[in-house]
């Protein structure tokens, strides 16, 4: 194995003696003081296996190596230009020495047993895949997972992920994405975990613990996969691949936190990412691939760049050409090329002309080798591929219930007035409209794997009717496009009007398009696409309440919706049991529990806006409306539509003031905050407890307010409970002026409530 770096525990105890190291932290709560991470366990020194990879390393020739560094996609599904044909062929020649985009028990099989039995030193493929939110029982997509705030529940879905997809032969996941995003005409806001460093890193280490389980030998264990590292989230513009330019003290407080919170719960392997960091691309970066990440993280895995991302540091004027690209990507840190073919073309001619050592080779192939080992596949290659365990795993009921179970936690009530929901279960007619009432293909969402979009998603015209029963009628009509060209038609609309005339109410489902968000899906512009609010404003005319269900991967602009709508849930993508999940929630069989993990602007031109910002100098507040020379826009308010935390409950809760058991702590103790939080409405529900905090002043100056902890709390009407939150110093850590990394003495504030405009406060002081 590669050596522990010998300068992590010395600059560990530097840290501990004088809180000043740059190591970028991890969420206090993620980590137990004094307990050897996930990841120390998991990649704990084994002589054994370093025997063995040591032989076979002096078996390989330099070819067998760089296969072992090569990764091809197969020619099922692809995310961009197929660079290589006949990976069969390469696959029989040794060329190759892990495999994308190949599933089932059979198939994968088949290609295995082209390595292990045409292949001179017999080395087994690992087969990855893109397992985001499901494999084949498909999830909500990442963000709404996100919205449950229920750690839990999101590691649940990714076990069941890994099931199902471990059956089918795969070894490894892409996933998951901890790239924190903060702009929402990018596409890619979907697939992970929202706007916040604290939320986003628990959800990380949640993931990764319920891929790779707690024993990489089980065989239903995926390897996880990190990326993209690092700050792909901030590209210039929300446009996709673009460009990113941060502080140190910014790439280490905000981006990188969930990377580091991943690895310790163990991630096998890391991707790099397409964009370019302070003019180095991220496949080509010296400074994350090995300073930071071998040598301060100590990351014992592997690194994967992303989809021909070598080859990209050519046009990103950064590599001469792809055999550069190459020397470039090897020597910063990367082990293995997916589907550039670069190292297959150029790594042997570059090591022999001595631009590459040998010895850096050997390194990269122990990591991959190492991961191979772990999993069992020297013993037994075919040990994922198992017919038997495919059947009985795919869309196994417990799955599918437990698909629905995660759908209905991840929606969210952005408004409710009147108490228009819950709809009674008696409701006699309801005008059911919209592009994606009765769309399988787009309850799934983007990046859903094996998932399939014909047959198996339930719409939410098949929940409600199901739910309702023989009853109700549901006067169904699609109305309206989310297609960008629907432009002004108005077609449909005379259907949908029509069905409303003879409805009591109207519940419009309605959004973006599937692929609207996800990779390479960024937008100008927040709006509900094509001609779907000129038809809710028709609606609106016929006077009757109006229930928007919200299908989509990005915080939209919903500014008219949001005044003119009576209650609007948000369902993201909901999954293959989406339809049944929107149903328990409009009739109330579930009360919506979940919040949001990302800030909803009014208008794009808010964008980025999320709820840690800076004060500025000229601060906008109550006291100084309409003044100018402020921070702030002549035509729209500097809040958000809804921020991040909200979300709404049928029933309601009432807190009690945040009390302190201390108003001052030293380095080293930690005080406890503590909240009652009271039912105080009629039906059972969840909160999502959340306290925040406020640095006022720093030798750098700090964000407005910081999540620091939170719990989700089921209670019953009438019912009380309190529930206490421990923060030490620890929790208050950032990088300093002189980028050391620790708390400062001086005055906080501390917020509890229910979402981070939460105004009940205490104020404390962390003492020198
Ligand atoms: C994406 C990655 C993904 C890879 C393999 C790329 O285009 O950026 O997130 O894992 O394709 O499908």
């Amino acid at each position: 194995m590669r050596g522990s770096n010998p300068n992590i525990g010395m600059r560990i105890g530097v840290c501990l003696a004088a809180l000043a190291c740059g190591l970028a932290p991890i969420p206090a709560a993620a980590q137990d003081a004094g307990k050897p991470t996930a990841a120390q366990t998991l990649y704990a020194p084994d002589a054994k296996m370093d025997r063995f990879i040591s032989d076979l390393i002096a078996k390989m020739t330099l070819d067998e190596k760089i296969g072992q560094l090569t990764l091809f996609t197969s020619d099922w599904d692809v995310t961009g230009p197929t660079m290589r044909e006949g990976y069969k062929r390469d696959i029989a020649a040794g060329k190759v020495g892990a495999i994308f985009n190949a599933y089932t028990a059979k198939y994968t099989r088949d290609l295995q047993k082209v390595a292990v039995e045409q292949t001179r030193l017999k080395i087994p493929l690992l087969f990855g895949y893109d397992v985001i939110h499901g494999h084949r029982t498909i999830f909500p997509i990442s963000l709404g997972e996100a919205a449950t705030w229920d750690l839990e529940a999101i590691e649940k879905a990714a076990r069941v992920s890994a099931v199902e997809a471990s059956a089918e032969g795969l070894h490894w996941t892409f996933a998951p994405m901890v790239d924190i995003a903060r702009d929402p005409r990018w596409g890619r806001v979907s697939e992970g975990a929202g706007e916040d460093v604290y939320l986003g890193s628990l959800i990380g280490a949640a993931r990764v613990r319920g891929f790779q389980g707690k024993d990489l030998k089980a065989t239903d264990t995926l390897l996880a996969t990190v990326k993209h590292f690092a700050a792909y989230g901030q590209a210039q513009a929300g446009r996709d691949y673009h460009t990113t330019d941060m502080s140190d003290r910014e790439l280490r407080d905000t981006y990188l936190p969930p990377f580091k919170a991943a690895l310790d719960a163990g991630a096998a392997s890391f991707m790099t990412s397409f964009n370019e960091l302070n003019g180095i691309p991220a496949t080509g970066n010296t400074y994350l691939l090995t300073d930071i990440l071998r040598k301060e993280w100590d990351f014992k895995g592997f690194v994967v760049t992303d989809y021909t991302s070598i080859n990209e540091m050519v046009p990103h004027g950064f590599a001469r050409d792809e055999a550069h690209a190459g020397e470039l990507a090897v020597n910063a840190g990367v082990d293995m090329d997916m589907q550039g073919a670069v190292f297959m073309n150029h790594l042997k001619a570059s090591v022999e002309a001595g631009r590459v050592a040998p010895a850096r080779i050997d390194e990269a192939v122990r990591d991959v080798l190492e991961m191979k080992y772990r999993l069992g596949l020297f013993e037994d290659p075919y040990r994922y591929s198992n017919e038997k365990r495919e059947k009985a795993a795919i869309y196994n009921p417990k799955h599918l219930e437990a698909a629905r179970d995660v759908a209905r936690k991840s929606m969210v009530l952005l408004k409710n007035d009147g108490n228009v929901l819950p709809l009674a279960k008696t409701a006699k007619s309801i005008a059911l409209i919209g592009p994606l009432a009765d769309s399988k293909e787009d309850m799934i969402g983007s990046w859903s794997a094996a998932g399939d979009r014909k047959e198996k998603p339930v719409t939410v015209l098949q929940g409600l009717r199901e739910k309702l029963g023989k009853n109700a009628a549901i006067n169904f009509a699609k109305g309206a496009s989310y297609e960008f060209n629907a432009g002004d038609s108005t077609d449909g609309f005379a259907d949908a009007i029509a069905a409303a005339q003879k409805s009591d109410m109207i519940v419009a489902v309605m959004g973006e398009k599937w692929d609207m968000t996800g990779e390479a899906a960024s937008r100008t512009d927040l709006d509900l696409p094509g001609n779907q609010t000129a038809l809710l404003k028709e609606l609106k005319k016929l006077g009757k309440p109006i229930v928007l269900v919200l299908m989509s991967g990005r915080p939209n602009s919903i500014a008219w919706e949001a005044e003119n709508a009576d209650a609007i849930l948000h369902a993201w993508y909901p999954g293959t049991m989406g339809g049944h999940a929107v149903a328990d929630v409009l009739v109330g069989d579930y009360n919506p529990s979940a919040k949001l993990p990302i800030t909803f602007p009014r208008n794009v031109g808010q964008v980025p806006i999320f709820y840690n910002m800076k004060n500025t100098g000229r601060p906008y507040t109550a006291d100084k409306q309409g003044q100018k020379y402020l921070s702030r826009y002549l035509n729209t308010p500097n809040s958000p539509l809804y921020p991040f935390g909200y979300g709404l409950s049928y029933t309601t809760f009432g807190y009690s003031p945040v009390t302190l058991d201390k108003a001052s702590i030293r380095p080293g103790e930690a005080l406890t905050a503590s909240v009652t939080v009271t039912n105080t409405g009629s039906r059972a529900g969840e909160e999502v407890v959340q306290l925040y905090v406020q640095d006022l002043v720093g030798s750098v100056t700090r964000p407005v307010r910081e999540l620091k902890r939170f719990e989700k709390v089921m209670l019953k009407p009438g019912e009380a409970k309190t529930l206490s939150f421990k923060l030490s110093d620890k929790d208050l850590a950032f990088h300093r002026a002189d980028m050391s990394y620790g708390a400062e003495a001086g005055d906080f504030k501390l917020y509890v409530g229910t979402s981070s405009d939460a105004t009940n406060q205490a104020a404390f002081t962390l003492a020198e």
